[in-house]
């Protein structure tokens, strides 16, 4: 086997708060069989510390950022890890990110510094004897490892960024520079820095041999000012040296005949008893339309404002929806409040997968009104699980859902129904062509049948990965 570092803020099963936890937890396993051995690096929150198997210190720190750390090496959920114990950084409750009130740790910089220095560190002297010979870096959390691997000696194992969300720099201010131990060449516009501040998403983009994001969608429109959050010009400068890979499923943990959380089934007809089941738990009335659900972070990204504009032109042709999400409290708070006054609408805020699999398993259809969507899982969930996907034609979404156009469903190739531009008048334009299509069960049959036979899993991706892998692969010194 090869040998592959991949450093990332979450892995499920262990931390999640979105896709990028499904990706890095599925990737070793998606790789493995293309001869990479993937070893995953995690910050030590408690609920990583707490997971880890059969662990032995490999490195030690006696003052990283503030106090004592340590690595680990063992195993969790199955996965090879390397854990950075560092209470001071790490032994926080909750989220990762975040505090009590929602509100970002005010020393996120430091704790994610902290973890792309481990990865330089690995990357150099190895850890217990393993040496990789790929850094695969995913997003803003882990982007200064470049900048550390440059500054702490010769030329080091091959750097791959994966870009998840472009809308997170991790920015910090410029003069905190000395404080994350940064060397001082790279604080230039070529480098690490954007416009005076620390921009660690900018370092992976400027710094890595190859740069990857979820999707050729998205790995266009990046390129954009409308899309490149700042840094579509980086992006054009990187030029050819960016390729848009999909992301998969674990279609072996996302299988309706086999999950254990909902009533199993082969085929579209075997969804009826998920469906009254999902209509008991939200309390939503029997209505000719379809049973819509969203699964989503509320947030900005996600479009669920739009969805509250255009929601009568569900509600008013009996369609239902059922609402699981948390995230910006003033759409929580919005959502809730709408439900009161909806008999035909049902919101419960929190996150819970195992909720999460009923109603994918239970719904008619899934509303995806993403503003901009790197690549999105839902609607992979939503596929595999029968429901027909509803989706904004942006980034992934436009890479995985085929649109119900009269001569997609002619040729029996349509799989969802996609809308642009990202308005609510278009999404309600979209909602009311969704509910057309619904009430033609034929039609409507046949779109779930071919949904369900989507390719959603690893298989179509895993060799593009497997490829770069060995493109930018340097051995050990
Ligand atoms: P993002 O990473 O931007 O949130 P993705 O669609 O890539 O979007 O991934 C989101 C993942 O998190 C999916 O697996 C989705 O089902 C899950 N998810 C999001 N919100 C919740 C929630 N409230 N409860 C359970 N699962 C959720
Ligand atoms: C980000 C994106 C989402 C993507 C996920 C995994 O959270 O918002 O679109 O699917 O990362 O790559």
């Amino acid at each position: 086997m090869r040998a592959a570092l991949s450093v990332a803020s979450e892995c499920a099963p262990l931390v999640k708060t979105g896709g990028l936890a499904d990706v890095v937890g599925a990737l070793p396993g998606a790789l493995a069989p293309m001869g990479w051995g993937l070893v995953t690096l995690l910050p030590g929150y408690p609920r990583v510390m707490a997971a880890l198997g059969g662990a032995h210190p490999v490195m030690e720190w006696a003052e990283l950022f503030g106090g004592p750390a340590r690595l680990w090496a063992g195993t969790g959920a199955g996965l090879r890890l390397l854990v950075l114990e560092a209470a001071h950084l790490y032994e926080r409750p909750g989220s990762p990110y975040l505090d009590a009130e929602g509100e970002p740790w005010p020393d996120n910089d430091r704790r994610f510094a902290a973890l792309a220095l481990a990865a330089a560190r690995v990357a150099h002297e190895g850890a217990d004897g393993w040496h990789p010979e790929v850094l695969h870096l995913h997003d803003w959390q882990a982007g200064l490892a470049p900048v550390y691997l440059r500054a702490g000696g010769p030329q080091g194992p091959g750097c791959l960024f994966t870009i998840h969300n472009m809308a997170f720099h991790g920015l910090s201010p410029g003069r905190r520079r000395a404080a994350l131990a940064l060397p001082e060449a790279g604080f230039n516009p070529e480098g690490y820095e954007y416009h005076g501040q620390i921009s660690p998403l900018k370092a992976g983009i400027v710094y890595a041999d190859h740069v990857t994001t979820v999707s050729p969608t998205y790995a266009h429109e990046i390129t954009t000012p409308e899309f490149g959050a700042g840094l579509d010009g980086v992006m054009r400068a990187r030029e050819g040296a960016v390729s848009g890979i999909l992301n998969g499923i674990d279609t072996d943990l996302w299988n309706p005949a086999t999950d254990p959380d909902i009533h199993p089934f082969r085929s579209p007809r075997g969804k009826a008893a998920n469906r009254a089941r999902l209509m008991a738990e939200f309390a939503l009335p029997e209505g000719p339309g379809p049973l819509c659900v969203v699964v989503s972070r509320m947030t900005g990204q996600k479009g669920l404002d739009l969805l509250l504009e255009a929601l009568p032109a569900l509600l008013s042709r009996g369609g239902r929806l059922a609402v699981l999400g948390t995230g910006d409290r003033a759409l929580e708070r919005a959502w809730r409040a709408r439900a009161e006054a909806e008999p035909g609408l049902g919101v419960m805020v929190g996150f819970d997968e195992a909720l999460s699999r009923r109603m994918f398993a239970g719904a008619d259809a899934v509303l995806v009104p993403s503003r901009f969507e790197p690549c999105g899982l839902t609607q992979l969930c939503a596929l595999r699980y029968g429901a027909i996907p509803l989706v904004s034609r942006v980034g992934g979404l436009n890479d995985t859902v085929i649109d119900a156009n009269p001569a997609a469903l002619l040729a029996g190739v349509a799989t969802g129904v996609t809308f642009a531009p990202v308005t609510s008048h278009a999404l309600a334009h979209a909602l009311a062509r969704l509910c057309a299509l619904h009430a033609d069960a034929d039609i409507w049959a046949r779109m779930q049948r071919r949904a369900m036979a989507s390719p959603g899993g690893w298989e179509r991706s895993a060799p593009d990965y497997a490829a770069l892998y060995t493109r930018v692969a340097r051995p050990p010194a």
